[in-house]
């Protein structure tokens, strides 16, 4: 039997094991997903001990990102470019490797729900400067988005990010993030805001234009008030569940061996565990 898991602190808030497990049952694999609460400083002996616990591999979430990454023993292009892992394996040698399908899963989300989006090749606004940020911006200029344009409340974050990635990447002030959506053919919330319980992202689309794609890394709610707004006035939207279903894709297939598809029927079945439909 073949056995992955997700690693995090906490980790029972995880969706990765309904996505895994409803691929290994519809794919008729002879296989598990687990949870692992592991202690941060716990994860260097956790990782070590993969092999002897039967794993063939593992999905890792906060806080053990970067860490995670700084562990392995190889680590791809896209995991070292955005400076954390989400997904690692053992190779023949028994070597940890880490890769990271957070960028892979944003931009399959994005050709799946808005077909074209990148073709004009216009600047592109991304709120946000975290983690989820980075992956986001990687995964935008490995498609070959022309401009990146950067607003974050802490500006100081979005210069070291936008420093990062090259003069691709620029910065906005936070305060001027409605008026710099006026040239934007996609504008991304990878903040925080806008999820059950917090605060709404607030932002004014005026300037928005009409065939401007809209796209939130938060899923719960899966209809944000920015994607509500974006709706509302005609633009297209893409939400952030599949984002989180298609970065899911790269491990499963790593680890048991095929490659699974992201179907409606996987998003209304984790949509449902969300008390959506
Ligand atoms: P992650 O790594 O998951 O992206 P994070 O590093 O905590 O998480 O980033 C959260 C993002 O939401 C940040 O860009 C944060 O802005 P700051 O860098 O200024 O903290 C943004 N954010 C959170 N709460 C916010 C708020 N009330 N207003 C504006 N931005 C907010």
């Amino acid at each position: 039997m073949k056995r992955a898991c997700v690693i995090g602190w906490p980790v029972e808030h995880s969706r990765s094991p309904l996505i895994h497990r409803y691929w290994l049952k519809l794919y008729k694999i002879d296989g598990a997903y687990e949870k692992e609460a592991v202690r941060p400083e716990d994860l260097a002996r956790f990782l070590g001990s993969l092999k002897d616990r039967g794993y063939a591999g593992a999905n890792v979430t906060l806080p053990h990102k970067e860490a995670a990454l700084r562990l392995a023993i190889i680590a791809d292009e896209a995991a070292r470019a955005i400076g954390a892992a989400n997904t690692l394996w053992l190779d023949d040698a028994f070597r940890l490797n880490a890769s990271n399908s957070d960028a892979y899963g944003f931009v399959a989300n994005l050709d799946a729900g808005a077909p074209h989006w990148n073709d004009g090749r216009k600047p592109v606004m991304v709120l946000g400067a975290g983690g989820a940020a980075r992956a986001i911006v990687h995964g935008l200029l490995a498609e070959g988005a022309t401009r990146v344009v950067l607003a974050n409340r802490t500006r100081g974050r979005a210069e070291a990010l936008a420093g990062a990635f090259g003069p691709a990447v620029t910065v906005v002030d936070w305060t001027k993030r409605d008026r710099a959506l006026s040239d934007c053919s996609l504008l991304v919330n990878a903040t925080s805001l806008g999820m059950t319980g917090k605060e709404p992202l607030n932002i004014d689309l005026t300037f928005l234009p009409p065939d401007a794609v809209v796209t939130d890394i938060v899923y719960s709610p899966l209809e944000t008030p920015l994607l509500a707004a974006a709706r509302a006035r005609g633009n297209r939207t893409v939400d952030g569940l599949g984002m989180l279903l298609h970065q899911a894709v790269p491990g499963f297939e790593r680890w048991f061996g095929v490659r699974p598809e992201v179907t409606p029927k996987l998003r209304a079945h984790v949509a449902a565990s969300l008390g959506e439909r």
